[in-house]
């Protein structure tokens, strides 16, 4: 029986990473909801909107529909957006976007119709607490703030970005700060979450543990 899998936890946290071997291993979908808003932001640019005007932003989701490919691509106002969607700029700015309540409605609501079939794993801020309150597994991955930002400098700089640690811990600390303080569904973990902390795990490990969970739960389903 497939079951649904929610990963919550600060940015840079390995979400994404753990949630692509998870659904490897176990031949799932992962929908990586944190790009959903970063399409968002990307379109209030592209179509010069000022990424708090809620109204504008969400009247053009209302007539714009958006689908997600099971490989992340997202495609929307006639455009398929993937590599795009992740430079610095764009973070901060789906970052602001995502606390925008409207827009908030209208992509929950589009993950839930996505995952209603089971068999998913989705990573953000909100999936254990609102998108998928019934996942019948809910991991909160965190690590330390300088952690994630090693492992982001590490990342960048195999891409051949630019990888300066400073910079990036600063950026790290800004958006800890407004996912968490945010007015609508700010990051928090669920109580019925179970809390990995990564800071000292190697991805493997991290994945060994969350799948040694998740066997666990689905022996007594
Ligand atoms: O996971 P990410 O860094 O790609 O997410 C981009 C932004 O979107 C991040 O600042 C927080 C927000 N987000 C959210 O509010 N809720 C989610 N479920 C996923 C992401």
């Amino acid at each position: 029986m497939k079951i649904n899998i929610a990963i919550d936890g600060p940015s840079a946290a390995g979400k994404s990473s753990v949630a692509d071997r998870l659904a490897e291993k176990l031949c799932y979908v992962h929908l990586d909801t944190g790009s959903m808003y970063r399409a968002v932001a990307y379109l209030a640019q592209k179509h010069g909107f000022s990424l708090d005007d809620e109204e504008k932003i969400v009247a053009f989701l209302k007539e714009t529909p958006m689908e997600v490919d099971p490989d992340g691509t997202i495609h929307v106002d006639g455009e398929a957006l993937k590599e795009q969607l992740y430079g610095n700029e764009i973070s901060l700015a789906a970052s602001s976007v995502s606390a925008l309540q409207g827009v908030r409605e209208a992509m929950v609501e589009k993950q839930q119709e996505i995952s209603a079939k089971k068999g998913y794993i989705l990573d953000g801020r909100d999936i254990g607490t609102v998108v998928l309150k019934d996942a019948e597994v809910k991991i909160y991955l965190t690590a330390s703030a300088e952690a994630r930002a090693k492992r982001r400098t590490d990342q960048n700089l195999a891409k051949g970005l630019p990888g300066d640690y400073e910079k990036i811990l600063q950026e790290i600390i800004r958006r800890d700060y407004q996912d968490t303080h945010r007015q609508h569904s700010p990051l928090r973990q669920a109580e019925d979450a179970v809390l990995v902390d990564s800071s000292d795990l190697t991805l493997d490990e991290v994945v060994e543990k969350i799948l040694d969970l998740i066997k666990e739960k689905t022996e007594v389903l």
